[in-house]
């Protein structure tokens, strides 16, 4: 693996540092409601201080902001509240959200003049958005001296031993609401395992016909509900009945998935069973985050939704690394070059 030069390495002394981080948590009210990659992109902020540095800019995208309503709402406000109260040094200052810059997301160098204009170096330590090609993880990077942050790094070693040879069993376990853009991951990835698990939506999708290449173990039965609320009528069936939606793993599939994963010595899971928001669809995916704790081996875990699964069940600190990364630890298991590392000249 082609390994990015690291922040230990530059001079931060006396600079302003441009550090791109990803800070796109969850909002409640106005107010952040997991500081999961607030407090994960501390490190490296902390080390360019005490290296000195006159000044650490951080900025980061927030959300999916389109409209104008939508620029109050993703304001980074919430996000620059909670950096000072866990960092409390006034050279850290936090730039509004890079995505109400039209250019952002188009990868535009004006834009990411813009970001650059008046700093000496640029850290990328958003693991979680460098599968985006956007002008503060790519362009900018071209402009400035390009260092990885102590996370990205850190997410590079955990998840890069997912690539070579594994201890085996290999069980990958995967649910989760975006199947379009997981099917093409798992074809790949997939192959390289002894079992893939499949729950949540995606196993509704792929119940009649199966896109992969090989076999995997799809549920045996789910929690279906009249309708798609947190109160619905549910039933255990082998399959949703007509009209109704499958919205948890049932406990049938709970045990046989625990099997399939008692024996396991590598784990990557991402995606829920189903929707574990609603506390009468949450027992299958904390069953799942039970077998996958409970395994004797190397597990990771990643995606916003299923960090948070891990989190609420209770088991965050039986797993042996929780990627900050959803969409972009996929597209690196898979074995993409991400953009955001891309950029970044090597060690
Ligand atoms: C994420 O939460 O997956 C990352 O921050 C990337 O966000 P995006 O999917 O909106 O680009
Ligand atoms: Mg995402």
């Amino acid at each position: 693996m082609r390994l990015p030069r690291s922040v230990r390495d530059a001079e931060a002394g006396g600079k302003v540092v441009l550090v791109r981080a990803d800070l796109n948590v969850p909002l409640e009210d106005g107010r952040v409601a997991d500081d999961a990659r607030i407090r994960a992109s501390l490190p490296t902020i902390e080390l360019l201080l005490e290296r000195g540095a006159r000044e650490v800019r951080v900025c980061s995208h927030l959300g999916r902001p389109k409209t104008d309503e939508d620029r109050a709402k993703y304001s980074i406000e919430p996000v620059r509240k909670r950096v000072a109260e866990l960092v409390g040094d006034a050279r850290v200052t936090v730039l509004e959200n890079t995505r109400f810059n039209a250019g952002e997301t188009k990868n535009d160098v004006g834009f990411a003049r813009e970001l650059a204009d008046g700093c000496d170096l640029y850290v990328n330590d958003a693991f979680g958005s460098a599968h985006r090609a956007h002008s503060s993880t790519e362009a900018v990077a071209h402009l400035l001296p390009a260092y990885a942050g102590l996370l990205l790094l850190a997410e590079l070693d955990h998840l890069g031993r997912l690539l070579g040879d594994v201890e085996r069993p290999f069980v990958i376990v995967s649910g989760g609401a975006k199947v379009e853009d997981k099917v093409a991951v798992l074809t790949n990835l997939g192959s390289r395992a002894d079992r893939v698990l499949i729950g949540g939506k995606m196993a509704e999708d792929v119940r009649d016909e199966n896109p992969f290449p090989f076999k995997a173990l799809l549920p045996v039965d789910v929690v279906a509900a009249d309708s798609f609320s947190s109160d619905a009528e549910t039933q255990i069936a082998p399959k949703p009945p007509a009209g109704w939606l499958g919205l948890d793993i049932g406990p049938a599939t709970r045990e046989a998935f625990a099997a399939a994963l008692a024996d396991a010595k590598t784990v990557f899971w991402n995606g829920p069973m189903g929707v574990f928001e609603w506390p009468q669809f949450a027992q299958g995916t904390f069953a799942v985050a039970h077998a996958v704790a409970d395994v004797d081996g190397y597990t990771v875990v990643g995606g916003g939704d299923s960090v948070r699964a891990v989190q609420e069940a209770g088991f965050a600190d039986r797993i042996s690394w929780i990627s900050t990364g959803g969409g972009a630890s996929l597209e690196f298991l898979e074995g993409k070059e991400l953009p955001g590392v891309a950029a970044i000249p090597t060690a």
